[in-house]
């Protein structure tokens, strides 16, 4: 397969959409009350469920990506496409770790969630205590382990725009 020169209409929009889900998440993630003491609330089930919706996201992204590759722009020294690309690859797995790790901390805990109060949510493991003190932490230090990256990634993105002034930048904007 020969891989594009360009981002198509679905690879921007499914970017910018997971850009915008991930910014309500951890807004959700921080602003909502502890939940080590009980029973989940909304503002938890809307975190669990935009959660998923990610999850859905970034895996479709990503199968995205590997039927419709997109070559690296071309004046890129080859240092700067190896790293932008393991920047990419871990941005992915970041996203899929933090995901998974959230939906079996919620599985651990022995909660019934239904997405958007919509439908039951299936769960993915059975409710255990030890496998809860075991996976406390992992969901936090994937979420900012992640946070960490997307800041490498935005100020690569802006040293594109005023260092370096190619057209990084617009290779992901509409048009
Ligand atoms: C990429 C998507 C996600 C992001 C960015 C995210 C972010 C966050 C944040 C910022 C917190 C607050 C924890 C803290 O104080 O640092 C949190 C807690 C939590 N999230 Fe997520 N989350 C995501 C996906 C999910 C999913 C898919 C689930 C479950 C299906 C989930 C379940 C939870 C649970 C159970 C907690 C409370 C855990 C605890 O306090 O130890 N999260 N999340
Ligand atoms: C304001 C925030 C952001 C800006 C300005 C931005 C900018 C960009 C740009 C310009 C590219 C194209 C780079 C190239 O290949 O030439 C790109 C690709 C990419 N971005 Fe972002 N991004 C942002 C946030 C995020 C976030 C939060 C994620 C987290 C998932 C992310 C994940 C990716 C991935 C995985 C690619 C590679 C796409 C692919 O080839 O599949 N970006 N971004």
């Amino acid at each position: 397969m020969t891989d594009r020169l360009q981002y198509g209409i679905t690879a921007k929009v499914l970017h910018w959409l997971v850009v915008a889900l991930l910014l309500v998440q951890y807004l959700i993630g921080w602003l909502m009350p502890d939940v080590h003491a009980g029973p989940p609330g909304a503002p938890m089930t809307f975190h669990i469920s935009l959660g998923i919706v990610i999850l859905t996201l970034i895996v479709l992204r990503f199968a995205w990506r590997l039927t419709h590759p997109v070559a690296p722009e071309s004046s890129l020294p080859p240092w700067q496409r190896l790293t932008s690309e393991v920047v990419h690859w871990t941005l992915y797995l970041l996203v899929l770790a933090t995901t998974v790790t959230g939906w079996l901390f919620a599985s651990f805990r022995g909660w019934s969630i239904s997405f958007f109060y919509l439908v039951p949510l299936p769960m993915l493991a059975s409710k255990s205590e030890a496998n809860v003190k075991a996976l406390d932490g992992w969901h936090q230090a994937m979420e900012w382990t992640l946070l960490v990256l997307i800041g490498i990634h935005v100020a690569a993105a802006i040293a594109h725009i005023f260092i370096y002034r190619d057209r990084i930048m617009q290779r992901m904007l509409p048009g």
